[in-house]
């Protein structure tokens, strides 16, 4: 389904926000492990997120771990009326290494690290909480979906989202609690997430793609390329504008979180929502992958 790009979305039905939200874990050290190394950029550029209209901001407690969290609130708090928090919780890292990612979803964990996050956000209640991964192991997906459940009815967690989750895991999730936002990998040249844009448009969820601008990290990058370059090239704008045009006209229900540290990508990221793709450029976008 092709939709024209509308101006907001709102999540849950209460939380109003802006079409293009802000990825903040490239505010983090190397590999998204320790503190971002430039303190006072980190801030500065966070404060331009919010002065440049975003109103969603995408975190979680493994990015740095914490560190993210806490520059958020050191650089934002108290945070203006209208700004949604999202945070995530259940993955763990061993170490600066990839290879030690884990999923961890002990009741007993999942209800600390969400307690946690608000602490180290500062706020009394997360807009909204995503189960960073469906893949631990160690106690029932189900149970996972019940501890977020019991968090939501006490009050610390407004709303309940997934990321990295299977259809399955989806459809089981919401015999338990209502979920209403789904964060997958899912751009011009990967459709992890695909499955997930229908579902998400019948049931009135929120679809946040990450790494929305990651276009030419696959295989088919020469392809993407051959195809997406010349679109920016008709509307006089960047290929990375053009991919996140793209994720804003693919559905009304997508929410695309582009990260960066830079003000004039940042700047750029925001400009996209004011791309009109003719029709046949999102379908030459979209047949990138069948
Ligand atoms: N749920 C999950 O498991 C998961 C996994 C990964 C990521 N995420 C979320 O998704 C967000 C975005 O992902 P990401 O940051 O990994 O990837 P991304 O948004 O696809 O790309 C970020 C990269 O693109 C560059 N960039 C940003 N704007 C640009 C522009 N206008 N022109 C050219 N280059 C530009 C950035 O460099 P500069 O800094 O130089 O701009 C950075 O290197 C993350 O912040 C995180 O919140 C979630």
């Amino acid at each position: 389904m092709t939709t024209e790009a509308g101006t907001t979305l709102t999540i849950g039905g209460d939380l109003t926000v802006g079409r293009v939200g802000f990825g903040a874990m490239q505010l983090t050290g190397s590999q998204v492990w320790g503190d971002y190394p430039d303190r006072d950029a980190g801030m500065a550029l966070l404060r331009s997120v919010v002065e440049l209209g975003v109103t969603f901001i995408d975190t979680a407690d493994v990015y740095g771990p914490h560190s993210n969290e806490i520059l958020i609130h050191d650089a934002l708090h108290p945070y203006p009326p209208g700004l949604v928090i999202a945070t995530k919780g259940g993955f763990v890292r061993g170490g600066f290494d990839y290879s030690t990612l884990d999923a961890v979803g002990n009741p007993n964990y999942l209800r600390q690290s969400a307690h946690m996050s608000a602490r180290r956000l500062g706020i009394e209640q997360i807009d909204l909480y995503y189960l960073h991964s469906g893949r631990a192991t160690d106690v029932p997906f189900e149970t996972q979906i019940e501890t977020l459940a019991a968090l939501r009815q006490e009050g610390l967690i407004r709303h309940v989202g997934l990321s990295n989750v299977t259809v399955e895991q989806l459809r089981v999730a919401q015999t338990i609690v209502e979920i209403v936002a789904v964060t997958a990998h899912f751009h011009a040249g990967v459709r992890t997430g695909a499955a997930f844009l229908d579902v998400c448009e019948e049931d009135e969820m929120v679809f946040s793609p990450w790494h929305p601008l990651s276009i030419y990290e696959g295989a088919n990058r020469d392809e993407v390329k051959e195809v997406v370059a010349p679109i920016a090239r008709h509307h006089d704008v960047t290929e990375s504008q053009i991919a996140l045009a793209w994720q804003l006209h693919r559905s009304a229900f997508t929410l695309p979180i582009p990260g960066t540290t830079s003000l004039v990508h940042l700047r750029e990221n925001l400009a996209a929502q004011e791309i009109r793709l003719d029709p046949d450029e999102v379908t030459a976008i979209t047949a990138l992958v069948p």
